[in-house]
């Protein structure tokens, strides 16, 4: 299969189609043709090496002394289920999934197999009205988004001020906190304050 690989940590041009096995799924995994992925800022940082001294090491020693271990970046995608592992209960044949793939990376490719009952992130199958497109781009910044107003109990009629509001979390968090039915202050830069707006910011405010 195809894969993108990251030869080294560094610059876009690290990053080259390559020839790679295509997995097989074990018995307690399915096997996803992807259809879509994302690139998001924490893959940027990840291909790019960009972290803080106090962390530099133990993501060093997790990831790769010299090169991503895992040479298959990305952690989002959507496609749909080739083959399932005999233990499989939950996902069948031709289910359209949509998965963060969590520390094992890997959605920078054809395939990838995916545990029914990951360790870290999460597999489930897509709604129907979604593009393989939109429902790549939903697993990181709508599950951390709901994970936080759930953790913060955000009721009708509360204020929330929701800080990096047109990144990827930030976005999802405006519109779910909308229909929570808070009222909801976006702070971003200034281009992004109108796209606040149309999805249901109450009130923008530019950082600058
Ligand atoms: N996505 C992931 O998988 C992941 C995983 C772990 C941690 N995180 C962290 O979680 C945070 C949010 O992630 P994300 O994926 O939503 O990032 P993102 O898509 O890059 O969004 C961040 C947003 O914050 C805005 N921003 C920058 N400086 C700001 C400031 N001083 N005040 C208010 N807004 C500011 C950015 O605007 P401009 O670009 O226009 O300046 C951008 O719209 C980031 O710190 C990221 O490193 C992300």
């Amino acid at each position: 299969m195809r894969a993108i690989v990251c030869t080294d940590y560094g610059p876009p041009d690290v990053l080259q189609l390559a020839d790679v096995l295509k997995p097989v799924p074990k018995d307690n995994e399915v096997l996803v043709r992807i259809r879509a992925t994302t690139v998001s800022a924490a893959d940027c940082e990840l291909r790019r090496f960009d972290f803080a001294p106090w962390i530099w090491v133990p993501i060093r020693l997790s990831f790769g002394i010299r090169r991503p271990r895992q040479p298959v970046l990305g952690q989002e995608l959507a496609g749909d289920i080739e083959s399932v592992g005999k233990d499989v209960r939950s996902l069948r044949k031709g289910d359209r999934v949509f998965s963060a793939t969590g520390i094992g990376l890997g959605a920078y490719a054809e395939y990838i197999c995916l545990r029914e009952n990951p360790q870290t992130g999460a597999i489930a199958t897509m709604p129907a009205n979604l593009s393989y497109e939109e429902a790549a781009a939903v697993p990181y910044g709508g599950g951390e988004a709901s994970q936080f107003l759930r953790k913060a109990n955000v009721r009708s009629g509360q204020r929330v001020l929701v800080n990096g509001a047109g990144g990827s979390f930030g976005t999802f968090a405006v519109q779910l906190a909308k229909v929570l039915g808070a009222h909801v202050t976006a702070v971003d830069s200034a281009p992004k304050l109108e796209m606040l707006r149309a999805i249901g910011a109450d009130r923008v405010i530019d950082y600058s």
